[in-house]
């Protein structure tokens, strides 16, 4: 959702031509719907927008469907021989613009935005490899960790920039949602000092380069913490954390509050749910009279 009320989605396919891209307006009416032909079924988890452009991912996870006779339960898998690649459409529609990049995997963007008239960046969470299968072919490698990760797009020299912020291992990006599409400063994120845990919340400061973290105890595990922006806001970052927190011990889990400018500090509150939830997945905010 952008600022402009639109949504934009993409529903990526098993079949030809494998993606399509649309927009729908403010009022709910579907406003641009159109195909983008991909060399074959692509595994595609996220969308990233600017002001202008939408940015898409066909990345080296794909379809492989000869998996499900051969005993695994969901037929994707790391491919060597894909292309990695980038595509930048206009929002509302023209035609896509393919960069390659080195090979990867993104399952969540962070944000994107146009730096300047040629610029753009995408800020996304990028594994070097992902789903990568032995080569017996009978189970998976260990994934590694997700890194944020800088692209920066030329558009007028087809040239793109790729660069790592940090080596922390982290998923399940979050921003100030008044900033998507735009120029941020901050990023919220899941902690993974594992591949196999999720444990600890980080804000990220891109004029600073810095990571602050705020550890969960060993053995519990948070999902994703979602900024809430305080009512009359001034700056970007002014605005709480929500997360839930799965704790081990007690099989019982919480919602803790940090405030998103000191996320070392620790919650200042603590809210006890009356069932537990699993760790794991995205979360939303709705204001209580919104
Ligand atoms: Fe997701």
């Amino acid at each position: 959702m952008t600022l402009t009320g639109d949504l934009v989605t993409f529903r990526a396919d098993w079949k030809a031509p494998f993606l399509r891209y649309g927009v729908t307006d403010a009022l709910g009416r579907p406003t641009l719907d159109i195909e983008i032909a991909l060399p074959a079924p692509s595994m595609i988890h996220d969308i990233a927008i600017t002001a202008t452009h939408s940015v898409v991912l066909d990345l080296n996870v794909g379809y492989d469907f000869s998996m499900l006779t051969r005993g695994h339960r969901m037929p994707l898998r790391w491919h060597d021989e894909r292309a990695a690649r980038l595509g930048v459409i206009p929002r509302h529609g023209g035609d896509v613009r393919w960069f390659e990049l080195a090979p990867c995997f993104i399952l969540h963007v962070v944000n994107a935005y146009n730096e300047d008239m040629t610029t753009i960046v995408l800020d996304a969470v990028r594994y070097p490899w992902f789903l990568r299968l032995l080569p017996d072919g009978t189970a998976f490698e260990g994934n590694p960790v997700g890194v944020l990760w800088r692209y920066r797009v030329n558009l007028a020299s087809g040239a793109v920039y790729e660069t790592p912020a940090g080596d922390s291992g982290i998923e399940l990006p979050r921003i100030n949602e008044q900033r998507t599409g735009r120029m941020y400063r901050f990023l919220y994120a899941a902690e993974q000092p594992t591949p196999d845990e999720m444990r600890g919340i980080v804000r990220y400061d891109w004029h600073s380069g810095t990571f602050e973290r705020y550890a969960i105890p060993p053995g519990d595990q948070n999902g994703e913490p979602v900024f809430v922006p305080r009512r009359r806001a001034k700056t970007e970052d002014d605005g709480w954390l929500l997360c839930c927190v799965y704790r081990h011990a007690t099989d019982t889990s919480d919602v803790i509050v940090l405030d998103a400018r000191d996320v070392a500090a620790g919650p200042v509150a603590i809210v006890h749910l009356p069932t537990r939830i699993p760790a794991g997945f995205h979360g939303t905010w709705l204001a209580s009279d919104g």
